[in-house]
């Protein structure tokens, strides 16, 4: 990796990531929102500086004052009304400071990052709105996955994947590629029946294929996700049939000769606390990296369920990092039991809080990534029946107490870390 030292709390971990470049936020969406909106962030009111004068400024405070501690972490969406200020004719004032975005709060060497589908990008003004304001990396939820990437032999479908960078690149945000080779993802044209000499050459061209094209846009890659099974084995795919243990080690092989840059990760769920299947990929991570093969970071995905209580999620996290790679937090959701109430969601604020924790305590935690921010585009209700409200904000953007929590986990952080709002 082309790395530098990160500077910050956490300046221990390299990582090239942390030496990009920022780019300006693009302005159409940073400003032009629509007036009842939600967020017209920070950030925003950053890009409207003008010159004010001292009239307007005594206005700005009473109002402020007035009405601005109460929707610093309400749930109310209107913005303050600032009535008194933009009935001044003729002096334009910066828009009324929201709440913090939890990109705002971030360490330096932490990304808080959301799952996002390139589709609601433009149907969705509000969504788009929200995810560039809030987030400092982006995880493609569907769009870069083989079977959507290449729906038929040597035919790709880049439009999708390519939205999304788009969108991340205007925003100043990470991309973080997902994923290589997924178990569930395999086209329905890989046929099982193939020679190995024949699947070994698909699966290589599809990896060396897709890391080309982003080389250098995506800073890192879930290269195999949920290779293992339940009890810490290598999972019984097509792959390891055909192909024996040690494709999981060629993959990342592969990557890396296409981008040498981009930091690889093996993800998996049911491994943030400790279980037996944590241990399994603990073992698989040392020998790989004993092997010379360039793992870099381990994801957790972290999906779960309101009433979880995951086992020493910290000790967890640090056993993986004593091996030399990063950790991340790459998918965290927390379902909730339909009907939700207030005590449920109570209990899934503390959940969301205890992973931020978890990854904030651990040096090598480099990211923290919900599965999709917005209660309106989980993928919950549709794979986990009974089950819903997984997100920090619901269906109607409003945000929950899992989004307050984690707002104020960030805030009690010691300032010299803080305010920094994404590592590069
Ligand atoms: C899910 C998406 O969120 C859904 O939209 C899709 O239909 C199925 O896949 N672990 C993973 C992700 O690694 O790829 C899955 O994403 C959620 C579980």
């Amino acid at each position: 990796m082309g790395a530098e030292r990160r500077t910050g709390s956490n300046s221990g971990v390299t990582d090239r990531l942390f030496t990009k470049e920022r780019k300006p936020t693009t302005p159409a969406l940073a400003v032009s929102q629509p007036s009842g909106m939600v967020l017209a962030r920070a950030r925003a009111a950053r890009s409207h500086r003008v010159p004010v004068l001292p009239v307007a400024l005594a206005l700005v405070v009473a109002a402020l004052l007035v009405t601005g501690l109460a929707v610093a972490y309400g749930h109310e969406r209107t913005p303050p009304a600032v009535s008194a200020v933009t009935a001044t004719p003729t002096v334009q004032v910066p828009p009324a400071p929201q709440r913090p975005a939890l990109r705002d709060l971030m360490p330096s060497g932490v990304r808080i990052g959301s799952a996002a589908d390139g589709r609601w990008l433009s149907l969705d003004p509000e969504y788009a709105e929200l995810l560039g304001s809030e987030f400092g990396a982006v995880t493609a939820e569907n769009a870069m996955k083989w079977g959507n990437l290449e729906p038929s032999p040597d035919v790709y479908a880049w439009t999708g994947a390519d939205q999304l960078l788009t969108f991340a690149e205007q925003h100043d945000q990470a991309v973080y590629g997902h994923t290589l080779l997924g178990q569930n993802d395999v086209p329905k044209w890989v046929d099982p029946a193939w020679p190995a000499a024949r699947l070994r050459t698909v699966l290589r061209d599809h990896v060396t294929t897709v890391v080309s094209r982003y080389r250098g846009r995506v800073w890192a890659w879930d290269v195999v996700n949920e290779a293992l099974d339940e009890d810490g084995s290598l999972r019984d795919t097509l792959w390891l049939r055909k192909l024996g243990p040690g494709y999981v080690a060629d993959v990342f092989r592969w990557a890396h000769a296409a981008d040498p840059g981009a930091r690889l990760f093996i993800n998996d769920y049911g491994v943030e606390g400790r279980t037996r299947k944590a241990d399994g990929l603990l073992a698989m991570v040392r020998d790989l990296r004993r092997a010379g093969v360039p793992v870099d970071g381990v994801g957790f995905q972290s999906h779960l369920q309101w009433d979880d209580r995951p086992r020493d999620l910290v000790g967890n996290l640090r056993r993986f990092a004593q091996l030399g790679v990063s950790v991340a937090i790459t998918e965290l959701d927390v379902r909730v039991e339909l009907p939700e109430t207030p005590a449920k969601l109570d209990r899934q604020a503390a959940l969301y809080r205890q992973v931020l924790k978890a990854c904030l305590a651990v040096t090598e935690c480099v990211s923290f990534t919900v599965w999709g921010f917005t209660d309106a585009r989980s993928w919950i209700p549709g794979y986990h029946e009974g089950y819903g409200a997984a997100c920090l904000f619901d269906a109607a953007l409003v945000p929950k107490p899992a989004y307050a929590a984690l707002i104020d986990e960030l805030r009690r952080l010691p300032p010299r870390s803080g305010g920094v709002s994404s590592p590069g």
